[in-house]
């Protein structure tokens, strides 16, 4: 069964609770329609019902809870919990309650106190906008260090990978992350790739050098992430710093890799920074014609996915179901 429509599946299972705070996009409108009708998670849209209603006409809202934050009853409860949450921040009532009219606050408020499962937004908002509040106020996992991001790719050819199927991490988060923010990376990516797509991963941290080929200080980083994250996860199979094609290609992997548990075998792919990441999935995705899933946000005490401006109808229904599942697994 296609990786999908089995994360699908599975989010119909659990009626999670989806805030979508972009409510005034058609897109998100129309995926809020959809989800709802699949039955993907019970959907709550924010912003102004009458104004929501009209902009959808012609769609089925029926079933989806709409709040207005600028009204709702419990606007002020969560300025308050803002406040506390906030407080060593220098967080005022007075700039509590102009926040919580921001739907991306109010979303983040709801999933922080338990009223959605999870939050979806960034068909209208930039990266920045949408986790800034998340960060600020649902925070990292316990035992996670930072909030990071991973895109599932599905490739053309089978031979890579789980079937062809591969994590690629953080495409969209930590513009340079340290060695011990990478090791953190590591870990989140190999529980995501468990947890969602149900594959044993392999982990590799990749560089332009493999195991001593090349030496500088961008590698001496990679290396000791490496050594980070096999400590804090002795059961997991991680390897580096490990070139790309050593890392997929099994005759390349034994050449410049011999004995290694993941070169020629690696699913989870752990660039050393964003523009690696960024630029690697990309590339992958456009020349390689793969499947490019995400970005999925990892290590966040609760789910909240960030979509690109670029995103289609389907691409916002998908991110509800796997944001639904990611809520089932934390
Ligand atoms: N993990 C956990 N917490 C974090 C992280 C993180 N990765 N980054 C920031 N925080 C926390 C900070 O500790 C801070 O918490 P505090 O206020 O309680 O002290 C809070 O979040 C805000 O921190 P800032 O440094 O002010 O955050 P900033 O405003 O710089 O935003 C962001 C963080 C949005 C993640 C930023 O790093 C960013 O813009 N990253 C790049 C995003 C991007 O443009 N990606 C590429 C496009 S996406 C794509 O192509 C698919």
């Amino acid at each position: 069964m296609d990786l999908m429509t089995e994360i699908r599946q599975n989010a119909r299972q659990l009626k999670k609770t989806i805030v979508l705070p972009e409510a005034m996009d058609s897109r998100v409108l129309k995926a809020a329609s959809q989800a709802k009708n699949e039955g993907l998670a019970n959907i709550v849209l924010l912003g102004n019902a009458d104004e929501i209603n009209k902009k959808a006409a012609g769609l089925d809202l029926e079933g989806i809870t709409i709040i207005n934050p600028e009204k709702s009853d419990k606007s002020s409860y969560y300025v308050d919990q803002l406040v506390e949450i906030r407080k060593k921040k220098g967080m005022t009532h007075e700039k509590a309650a102009e926040l919580i009219k921001n739907p991306l606050y109010y979303g983040a408020m709801m999933v922080k106190l338990g009223d959605a499962d999870g939050m979806v937004a960034g068909a209208v908002n930039t990266t920045g906008d949408v986790l800034r509040p998340a960060l600020q106020i649902i925070k990292t996992a316990p035992g996670i260090s930072v909030v990071s991001s991973c895109f599932i790719m599905q490739v053309l050819y089978k031979e890579f990978g789980h079937d062809g199927v591969l994590l690629f991490a953080d495409c969209a988060v930590n513009p340079s992350p340290t060695a011990e923010q990478l090791a953190s990376i590591a870990v989140t990516s190999a529980n995501t790739a468990k947890s969602l797509i149900g594959m044993e991963p392999k982990v590799a941290m990749l560089s332009f050098s493999t195991k001593g080929s090349a030496q500088h200080e961008l590698v001496d980083k990679v290396v000791e992430a490496t050594k980070l994250a096999k400590e804090m996860v002795p059961d997991v199979t991680i390897d580096g710093e490990i070139q790309a094609d050593a890392a997929l290609v099994k005759e390349v992997g034994s050449l410049k890799c011999p004995g290694s548990s993941v070169a020629g075998k690696a699913n989870v792919l752990v660039f050393p920074d964003l523009q690696a990441a960024n630029i690697g999935y990309k590339l992958v995705q456009r020349l390689g014609k793969a499947e490019a899933i995400g970005p999925v946000c990892q290590g966040m005490a609760k789910p909240v996915n960030d979509l690109s401006r670029g995103c289609s109808v389907e691409d916002v229904v998908n991110v509800i179901a796997i944001t639904a599942v990611q809520a089932q697994n934390l």
